[in-house]
């Protein structure tokens, strides 16, 4: 078929309904605005990691859907979640990413968070500890106690993530809210103790949705140097892809070859507990989560939509607490080699997102975006995709193919396909 014209290239596709979405979905500013409400407040998302604040008083800071949160550790040990937010006038109590309260802060006492405007003071539990010249400006008129900060719901779950939720009447705790899509990996995760070992964060112009999408497809290997050399074989195109209540999925593991490639080194005596050697799994968690256990190490995505056109993502990555600095050490090696800076994949993928996000802007002419390829729920399967945009549509009461009209159960999905017959015979290992 030759290239098309305007009406050509803005006419439905020849798929079904449900095996494409409009791209306004990725770049409508009052859907975006919307998603905040109706997603984002609503759901869990792990926000850090417990080795992140380690010690009593240690906290660290956050967002979720521009909701400033800080998390604590008491002294009871007990990690708790809080808006950032100042109930005098609303100033940011703590502006460090992260830290400790055990000392005195500039104008508060130890032990305490100090709200740096008006000194107002804090417990660990969020009660207000102390109001400067209470008496003299608020005689009897305002309680202490009635003062404290916006508690949180909050979980230290699977492996050791702080969980919070601005939701205070959901249904779900972590563990339902997971609908089992985090069993493939708890096991691997709850072992031991884990600790952080590798963070950045990268601010993209994209839809954060692009970046989940990135993560459930991989079909776009290809792309993936790494990937391809020390991954396609018979069993790689064997990795299922499985979906789960509230929009999650999960990737089947297989075996990693990494010594194919040059500078890597076999992972298999530092692959995790509980996890044949070199295998690899995925776990993508509704809305903007992403855990990846690659034998070796974890990476945990978690994004934080700034617009509809932006994206922060930061990227963590986990060993062991118990490493030896040597183990440590090539756990850190095991992780760069693919997903630091100078590795093979994640900036690759990074490059994808941000092509997209430049064709998808606010206001740029709506187009049609595929998730059609069906092989049986293996791995170049996008079942992934449309399965998170059924949930999508559900909670948004949308339909992510016609965003202006109202979800309909069963037309997000698409029909119900047959198993692909065989498996791929790609054979271009390395090209
Ligand atoms: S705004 Fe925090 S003490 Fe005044
Ligand atoms: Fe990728």
């Amino acid at each position: 078929m030759p290239a098309r014209n305007h009406k050509q290239w803005s006419a439905k596709p020849d798929l079904e309904l449900g095996e494409w979405v409009d791209s306004r979905i990725y770049s409508d500013e009052e859907i975006f605005e919307e998603e905040l409400d109706k997603l984002w407040k609503k759901s869990w998302i792990a926000l850090c990691h417990e080795s992140e604040l380690p010690e009593p008083y240690d906290f660290r800071t956050g967002i979720i859907a521009r909701e400033p949160v800080i998390m604590v550790r008491g002294p009871d040990n007990k990690v708790r979640a809080f808006l950032n937010v100042c109930p005098h006038r609303g100033m940011t109590i703590e502006r460090r990413p992260s830290g400790s309260f055990a000392p005195a802060q500039p104008s508060g006492n130890p032990k305490h968070m100090t709200c740096l405007f008006h000194a107002w003071q804090f417990d660990m539990k969020g009660n207000c500890v102390d109001i400067p010249r209470q008496k003299e400006g608020y005689q009897d008129r305002l309680d202490k106690s009635s003062q404290g900060l916006r508690a949180l719901r909050c979980e230290v779950k699977y492996g050791g993530f702080v969980w919070v939720c601005l939701d205070d009447h959901t249904e779900f705790n972590v563990e339902t809210w997971a609908a089992g899509a985090m069993d493939c990996i708890k096991d691997s995760l709850d072992a031991e103790p884990l600790e952080l070992i590798h963070y950045h964060k990268a601010i993209i112009d994209c839809n954060y949705k692009l970046w989940h999408d990135t993560n459930s497809e991989f079909y776009h290997d290809y792309m993936h140097y790494h990937n391809r050399i020390t991954g396609f074989n018979d069993d790689y195109f064997q990795r299922e892809c499985s979906a789960y209540d509230n929009g999650h999925v999960n990737v089947g593991t297989f075996t990693v070859n990494y010594e194919e490639y040059d500078v890597a080194e076999d992972r298999g005596t530092l692959s995790f507990p509980n996890l044949p050697p070199d295998n690899w799994y995925m776990v993508d968690m509704f809305p903007g989560l992403n855990f990846n256990l690659r034998g070796s190490v974890v990476r945990m995505d978690l994004m934080t939509p700034l617009s509809a056109n932006q994206v922060m993502i930061e990227f963590r990555g986990f060993g062991l607490k118990s490493d030896s600095p040597e183990d440590r050490a090539h756990r850190i090696q095991h992780h760069n080699s693919i997903w630091g800076p100078l590795g093979r994949n994640l900036h690759e993928d990074l490059i994808g997102v941000a092509g997209q996000g430049t064709t998808m802007t606010p206001k740029s002419e709506p187009r049609r975006i595929l998730h059609g390829r069906h092989e049986g729920a293996y791995i170049h399967d996008e079942i992934g995709m449309r399965h998170f945009y059924e949930s999508w549509g559900k909670k948004m009461d949308r339909l992510p193919s016609d965003p202006e009209q109202k979800y309909k159960a069963g037309k997000v999905m698409g029909p119900e396909m047959p198993p692909a017959k065989g498996l791929s015979t790609f054979a271009g290992k390395g090209a």
